[in-house]
């Protein structure tokens, strides 16, 4: 079965087209190979770094104009096949920019007489993991982007519950606001990671110890909510802390990995208590924080240290950021809807 799969939730035009074939083995087990035939993304950065942010009504005129050409150059790498069915991607998002994939969908299922699937898009950065192998469940999966930092228990298939959310900023939002605070441009995330990856000094490990080696003030950042006995998360607190310590401009490196280092220790803590609670089979990493290098390392380490069998699995760095491939993959475990029925929705939740 071919997929043909739009995802214009933010300032990403994508489109991919995935082949999705179900194999049985082992008598009553199922394996779905999920073959990517092309994966195009028109980004829109250039545009929006000016703003520091996305802007709604440019990025949505961007997906108009950007989605025809990318349509021409999915259908081309992927030599032209027989596609069985839409997906797209219907929320949470940017309302104006949602509604513009959805209207190019429902063209394109109407002109070729195709059935559409809605897609969540954050279950969408969860379901990319399962492009090689389907997961044991219960699952726990975190979702970082910049939009989002949920915890969610899922025992299958559309099964979801969230067991705490961010109650300020997301993971994501936070590097981004970091980022703009700090003069370093958009998106935070990437460019801190790289500020970060640079910096050769030992952050302290108590707020009362400064640096002898690189002579750095103390720059020791709280890592809110971290012990508390919820799954909830708060990180707006971050950037303020960044915004008062900041003063000395000279250690921006140090800031960089100070910050990520105190995102990386609350998502990892509150994802290992969640997945200790609720004696899990998986742990899944997903969303555009998840691209984060040390985010990656450190939570591989401290799952095989402090969980026993339990899997890990994180996407490919490429399927972190949108894509549409993750939505393709979505849509093959979801259901067609009637296409005058499919609306956007900016504040859709996986449960
Ligand atoms: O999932 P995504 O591409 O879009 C949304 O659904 O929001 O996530 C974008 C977010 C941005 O906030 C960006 O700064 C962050 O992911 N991000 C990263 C990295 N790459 C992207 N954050 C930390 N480290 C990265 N390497
Ligand atoms: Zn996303």
């Amino acid at each position: 079965m071919d997929i043909l799969a739009i995802e214009t939730s933010c300032d990403d035009t994508c489109i991919a087209i995935v082949k999705a074939d179900r194999r049985r083995y082992q008598r009553r087990k199922t394996q779905i190979n999920f073959n990517i035939l092309s994966n195009i993304i028109s980004s829109q950065t250039e545009i929006h770094k000016k703003y520091g942010g996305v802007y709604p009504s440019l990025a949505k005129r961007e997906h108009k104009k950007n989605l025809p050409l990318v349509l021409e150059k999915a259908l081309k790498k992927a030599k032209m096949p027989k596609i069985d069915l839409i997906a797209v991607t219907v929320g949470p998002g940017l309302d104006p920019c949602l509604w513009t994939g959805i209207n190019f969908a429902k063209e394109l299922a109407k002109k070729l007489d195709l059935p559409i699937i809605p897609v969540n898009h954050i279950e969408s950065h969860i379901l990319v993991n399962f492009i090689d192998k389907l997961p044991a469940f219960p699952a726990i999966c975190l979702a970082v982007s910049g939009g989002h930092t949920q915890l969610i228990l899922m025992q299958g298939f559309g099964k979801y519950k969230i067991l705490g959310e961010t109650r300020d900023d997301a993971a994501g939002e936070c590097f981004d606001k970091v980022a703009r605070i700090l003069g370093l441009g958009y998106p935070g995330g990437p460019i801190i990671a790289k500020q970060a990856s640079q910096c050769k000094s030992q952050i302290p490990s108590t707020k009362s110890q400064t640096n002898p080696k690189s002579q750095a003030p103390n720059i020791k950042l709280p890592r809110p909510m971290i012990n508390q006995k919820n799954y909830d998360f708060s990180f707006s607190g971050l950037k303020t802390a960044v915004l008062y310590k900041h003063k000395d401009k000279k250690y921006l490196k140090e800031m960089c990995k100070e910050v990520q280092q105190a995102i990386i220790d609350v998502l990892i803590k509150k994802t290992i208590k969640a997945a200790k609670d609720y004696r899990v089979k998986t742990i899944i990493l997903g969303g555009g924080v998840s691209a984060n290098k040390e985010l990656r390392k450190q939570f591989i380490k401290n799952c095989k240290l402090k969980i026993k069998n339990c899997n890990f699995l994180v996407p490919s760095k490429n399927l972190c950021t949108d894509n549409a491939v993750m939505t393709a993959i979505t849509g093959y475990f979801g259901k067609p809807k009637n296409w005058q029925k499919i609306k956007a929705d900016a504040n859709l939740r996986i449960c």
